[in-house]
C-alpha cells in the first residue's frame, strides 16, 4: 500500500498555496471590513485597560479596529506568514503583530480576550491542539475567546461549516466533489473571475480541497489549491471544556450578537497552561477546575446548536 506522505504545514507552503495570502490587499477587500468583530470584542470587556490576543491575525483588519475602538487596549496579534504581518503593520499600525507560529507562541502575559478568526478550519486536526494549548497557556480565569469556524465572508467557498454533513460516513477513500461555481469580483486589483471546486474527504476528520483559478484583466491566470479542516462547534467546544472553558453569554442579542457574527465565545481558564510561566502551586488549582468543567462538558450537546453560540458557564476563580 502506498502510504501519502504528509502535506507540509509551514507558513511557506500555506502562502503558496493561497493567492490571498499573497495578495493581502485582495484578502482584505474579500473579506471585508471585520467592524462587527471588533465591536464584538469591545464589548466582551467593560474597562480601560484590556489585552486582546489575535492568533492568525492577518491582514489586522480586526485589531486595527479594535485599536480605533479602544486606543488604550494592549492589542497583540500574531502570525506565520511575514508578508501579512508586515502589511498589518504598515496599513494597520498600534497593535503590536509579531512573525510567530500560534502553535507555539508565548507572548508572556495573560490576555483578557483571546481572538482566533477563521483560523482553526486552517489548522490540521493533528495540530489544533497545540493551538488550544497557545489558548490555554494566555488565559486565566475569566479570560475570554472569541472564535469564528466559518470565514466570516465567504464568497470563495461553496460549503460551509455550519451545514450539518455527515461526513463521517464518507468511505475511507471516497471523496466527493462539490459542485464548482464562478465568481465575478470587481477588485483593487481590476476585473476578476475566480471559479471554485471543493473536493470533500475524510472519515474522522474530513478535509476540503479547494481547487481556484482565478482569471485575472490582463488575460493572466493563477491556479491555488489548499486545504481546510472543519472543526466542528461541538468538537470544540468539548475540546475547549476538557481544557477548562466553558460557554459565555455576553454576546447573545441584539445585533452584532454570537448569532449574528457566527462566533462561538467562551470563558475560563486552562489546566493545560501548565507552562513554565506558571507556578505549581496554581497549576494544581487548575487541575481542578478542569475536572469541574468536564462534568459540565456532558451537557454540551444539549447546549450546542446548529447556530453558532456557545455557552457553558464561567469559571470565576
Ligand atoms: C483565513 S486567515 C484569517 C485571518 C484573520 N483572522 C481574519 O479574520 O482576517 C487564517 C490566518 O491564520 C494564519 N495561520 C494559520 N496557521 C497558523 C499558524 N500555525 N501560526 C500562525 N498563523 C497561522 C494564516 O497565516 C492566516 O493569516
Amino acid at each position: 500500500m502506498r502510504i501519502r506522505p504528509r502535506a507540509r504545514f509551514t507558513a511557506q507552503a500555506m502562502q503558496a498555496a493561497n493567492l490571498l495570502y499573497r495578495r493581502p490587499v485582495l484578502a482584505d477587500e474579500i473579506a471585508g471590513p471585520a467592524s462587527a468583530h471588533a465591536a464584538a470584542v469591545s464589548s466582551l470587556l467593560h474597562r480601560d485597560r484590556g489585552v486582546v490576543l489575535d492568533l492568525g491575525c492577518g491582514t489586522g483588519r480586526m485589531l486595527g479596529e479594535v485599536a480605533g475602538l479602544r486606543p488604550r487596549w494592549d492589542l497583540y496579534g500574531v502570525d506565520w506568514q511575514l508578508h501579512l504581518i508586515r502589511y498589518a503593520a504598515q496599513v494597520r499600525p498600534g497593535p503590536t503583530y509579531e512573525r510567530r507560529d500560534i502553535r507555539h507562541v508565548d507572548i508572556g502575559r495573560y490576555a483578557d480576550v483571546i481572538t482566533c478568526i477563521d483560523v482553526l478550519n486552517d489548522i490540521p486536526p493533528r495540530a489544533v491542539k497545540d493551538v488550544l494549548r497557545t489558548i490555554a497557556r494566555h488565559s486565566r480565569p475569566g479570560t475570554l475567546l472569541l472564535t469564528q469556524l466559518t470565514p466570516p465572508t465567504r464568497p470563495l467557498v461553496t460549503r460551509t461549516l455550519a451545514t450539518p454533513t455527515p461526513l463521517n460516513l464518507l468511505p475511507r477513500r471516497q471523496a466527493r466533489d462539490e459542485p464548482e461555481h464562478t465568481q465575478q469580483i470587481h477588485s483593487v486589483l481590476g476585473e476578476l473571475t475566480v471559479t471554485t471546486r471543493t473536493t470533500v474527504s475524510g472519515v474522522r476528520n474530513s478535509c476540503e480541497t479547494i481547487h481556484r483559478s482565478w482569471f485575472f484583466e490582463d488575460g493572466s491566470s493563477v491556479q491555488d489549491t489548499f486545504r481546510r479542516w472543519p472543526l466542528q462547534p461541538d468538537d470544540l467546544a468539548g475540546r475547549l471544556a476538557r481544557l477548562g472553558f466553558a460557554p459565555h453569554h455576553g454576546l447573545q442579542h441584539g445585533h452584532g450578537s454570537a448569532g449574528d457574527l457566527r462566533v462561538h465565545v467562551f470563558t475560563g481558564k486552562s489546566p493545560a497552561a501548565a507552562t513554565t510561566r506558571i507556578p505549581r502551586a496554581r497549576r494544581q488549582h487548575q487541575v481542578h477546575l478542569s475536572y469541574r468543567f468536564s462534568a459540565l462538558s456532558r451537557s454540551m450537546p444539549a447546549v450546542i446548536p446548529h447556530h453558532d453560540v456557545l455557552q457553558i458557564g464561567a469559571i470565576t476563580s
